[in-house]
């Protein structure tokens, strides 16, 4: 899989993708993610890459051109399953759309800054708007990072047994149970009997109710059958590690 991030801070997505799962994902060849810096698109001697509302109003506005330069030189390269314009009016990530994501070959993903882009690259160059959630961060590429890595850990062979994705929280519509491990007793504070007993059935009977207990209690939410995580989603994810 191949995602390319269009953005005009570049340093501020170096960190995320050269460490743990990403990087390892690179190197073994299994995902790509490559970071173009709009600025080279800039236009006139400064590069401008925004410009004045029309129409007047504090904040500058990304223009198209740049954009559209930028992503007619990738769509040179190859075919793109979604241009994603990262945005704070996006439709609200969650794992059902990591799954989906995590079943196309190649992503474009724009990330807004300032006041936004012209609408015009909304109407006609995005194919899906994505935010992270009911907050404003000053731009959109730390939310790029996060749908980039919840989408990265999806890819088969990217995860071992030991961080296998099907146990997450979130993937069958219930939070993940809770772990512990060495020491079985600290400062008289013990471990659940059961997960010392041996016996498997008990101990993922007992995971499953506390899954349960514990979606009950923080997220209630998702149990109502209202959310799109639930079992009767038909968006699964691609992970078979
Ligand atoms: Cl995608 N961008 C920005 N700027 N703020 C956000 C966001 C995205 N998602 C939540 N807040």
């Amino acid at each position: 899989m191949r995602i390319d991030i269009i953005t005009v801070l570049p340093g501020l997505l170096e960190g995320p993708f050269s460490h743990s799962i990403l990087k390892r994902a690179e190197d073994k060849g299994l995902a790509s993610v490559k970071v173009h810096d709009l600025r080279g698109y800039g236009i006139g001697k400064q590069k401008s890459v925004d410009n004045y509302a029309f129409g007047g109003g504090a904040g500058m506005v990304m223009m198209i051109e740049p954009i559209a330069k930028c992503i007619e030189d990738l769509k040179k390269e190859r075919d793109y399953d979604e241009v994603i314009y990262m945005t704070p009016d996006g439709l609200t990530f969650n794992q059902a759309m990591a799954n989906s994501f995590s079943l196309t070959e190649n992503l474009i993903i724009l990330c807004g800054h300032y006041k936004g882009v012209d609408e015009r690259v909304r109407q006609h160059l995005i194919t899906k708007e994505v935010s992270i959630g009911d907050f404003v961060l000053s731009g959109g590429e730390l939310a790029a990072a996060v749908v980039t890595d919840a989408i990265i850990r999806l890819l088969p062979g990217v995860l071992n047994d030991e961080t296998s994705a099907l146990t997450d929280s979130f993937q069958d519509g219930l939070l993940a149970p809770p772990v512990y491990t060495r020491p079985a007793t600290y400062k008289g504070w013990k471990v659940p009997e059961v997960l010392l007993s041996g016996h498997a059935a008990n101990i993922e009977s007992w995971r499953f109710d506390e899954s349960v207990r514990r979606t009950k209690e923080r997220r209630p939410d998702l149990m109502e059958g209202d959310n799109s995580l639930g079992k009767g989603d038909s968006t699964t994810a691609r992970n078979d590690n």
